[in-house]
């Protein structure tokens, strides 16, 4: 019996085929070849409730990075696909977020705006839907829904990491979003696709798509915009987005939901992306409207991305949605947040225009204005603040990361050496100059260059004082 081929085999095959599907399409057949077998280059950008960009760009060369600005998309660098900024505990203290830098691009032509509610409906692993949530200041509502609930885990991961208050995740049948919950002033609608413009991600699971594939995934696709289109208010914005060269769940899509209803335009993608194109007007002898021209594809050997399709479409009409009343606030919860306060010396208004919800053994932090879907489909909100009803709550790591800058007491200093143990749950021993403004023992906020990293508890044995890490295991 013959060997399976090896990954790379499947890949070239995958490849192949794609070459031989778009070469004419692309208007250069032998550098879309080329850059389909050249490894993507690394993006990141930075979480801009933390950091800025420079700082951020100085911060990961000091690291040994050399990170090259994104012209298109302020905040993101390339990095050398060899790099792994994943391992940096810059990435772990959540300074920084890594995502194809195409797949930026959806989200820059949602425009959200700070105070409005957003649905993203396909929106597993989550990566624009963090976009989203930073772009609205941290403020609002966003949810995040996908039909798969064990893909959420690393939305949720990432919510915890860059401290993001402002998101609710569901797990439901995208096509089955109840409109009630609606109307929403954007929706992203980043559909499941062929994937076709992910092969430079590497030797993975890419396979050339079988015909009835395409087929079952255009019925999703069009039926998935249609929902979008329907939650979204008059006069609000959806994108709808893939990652596949193929006009059939691109262009052939938004023809026919265009056809189907006068309430909606496509506005202009345009956007000054090198290798940008506009949309195609005819595919295999099928014809397309002229104004497909307004939609975006991104080609692998003009940008030196991946590949990637972009529609903006208005629905027309106009109304203004209004902002969520704020909830008052459990006076138990308000006894945690105040004693938190205390403890750390944070400024009294730290924690305004945030809220606490209890859910289960936990308190969570979410923004005052967030609108929590009543779904039985709810998968989580916000970020946890304290995991248990102890006597003395612990500060979760996530929001000590979060607002433990602004922490003046019960703070520890860890130099390069340290931190490294500290976020491998290592126990320290402290100099008296490093428990200088902490109390005898007790919970601290650790940082390291002034960037929180977490908590650890603080011990004395005789006149050593020892630091216990509370790094969570599965952060490391
Ligand atoms: C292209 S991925 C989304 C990527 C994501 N927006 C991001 O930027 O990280 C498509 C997602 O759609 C989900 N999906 C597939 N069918 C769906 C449906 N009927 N309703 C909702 N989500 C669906 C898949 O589980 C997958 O996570």
């Amino acid at each position: 019996m013959a060997d399976a081929p090896p990954a790379d085999a499947k890949r070239d095959i995958a490849a192949e085929a794609v070459i031989e599907r778009y070469g004419e399409l692309s208007g250069d057949k032998d550098a879309f070849e080329v850059s389909l077998t050249t490894p993507l280059p690394i993006c990141l950008w930075a979480n801009r409730l933390r950091i800025d960009a420079d700082d951020l760009a100085n911060r990961l060369k000091s690291e040994g990075f050399m990170p090259d600005p994104v012209a298109w998309n302020e905040g993101a660098f390339r990095l050398p696909a060899t790099d792994r900024p994943g391992r940096n505990w810059l990435y772990k203290a959540g300074l920084c977020h890594i995502q194809e830098e195409a797949a930026l691009l959806p989200v820059m032509l949602l425009e959200p705006q700070p105070g409005e509610r957003i649905l993203d409906l396909c929106a597993a692993p989550g990566n624009k839907t963090a976009q989203i949530a930073i772009a609205l200041d941290n403020q609002g509502t966003v949810i995040a829904n996908d039909s798969h609930a064990g893909r959420l885990a690393p939305l949720h991961a990432a919510i915890a990491r860059l401290g993001l208050v402002n998101i609710t995740t569901t797990a439901m049948d995208g096509i089955e979003f109840p409109l009630d919950i609606g109307p929403f002033d954007r929706v992203l609608a980043d559909v499941p696709c062929s994937g076709e413009g992910t092969i430079r991600k590497g030797p993975r699971m890419h396979q050339p798509v079988p015909d009835n594939f395409r087929d079952w995934l255009r019925g999703t696709q069009r039926s998935l915009l249609r929902r979008a289109i329907n939650l979204c208010r008059p006069g609000g914005r959806i994108v709808y987005s893939t990652c596949t060269f193929s006009p059939e769940e691109n262009e052939a899509i938004i023809d026919a939901i265009l056809s189907e209803s006068s309430d909606i335009r496509l506005l202009p993608a345009a956007e000054e992306i090198p290798g940008a194109s506009p949309g195609i007007t005819e595919w295999q002898g099928k014809r397309f409207s002229k104004d497909l021209t307004k939609t975006l594809r991104v080609w692998p050997h003009k940008s030196g991305t991946g590949g990637f399709f972009a529609a903006i479409i208005e629905k027309i009409g106009g109304s203004e949605s209004s902002p969520t009343p704020i909830t008052e606030m459990d006076p138990a919860a308000q006894a945690v947040l105040d004693g938190f306060i205390e403890h750390f010396g944070l400024p009294q208004n730290t924690f305004d225009g945030l809220r606490t919800i209890r859910a289960g053994r936990r308190l969570k932090l979410t923004s005052d204005h967030h609108d929590i879907p009543d779904l039985s489909e709810r998968q989580a909100t916000g970020l946890t603040l304290t995991n248990d009803t102890a006597k003395v709550p612990k500060l979760s790591t996530e929001v000590a990361m979060a607002y433990g800058g602004l922490a003046t007491r019960n703070v520890v200093d860890v130099d390069d050496d340290t931190r490294a143990a500290f976020m491998t749950q290592q126990t320290l021993t402290l100099s008296a100059n490093q428990t200088a403004n902490c109390s005898d023992k007790g919970y601290v906020i650790v940082r390291s260059e002034g960037i929180p990293l977490g908590v650890g508890m603080l011990r004395r044995d005789g006149i050593e004082a020892m630091l216990e890490s509370q790094f969570p295991k599965n952060w490391a």
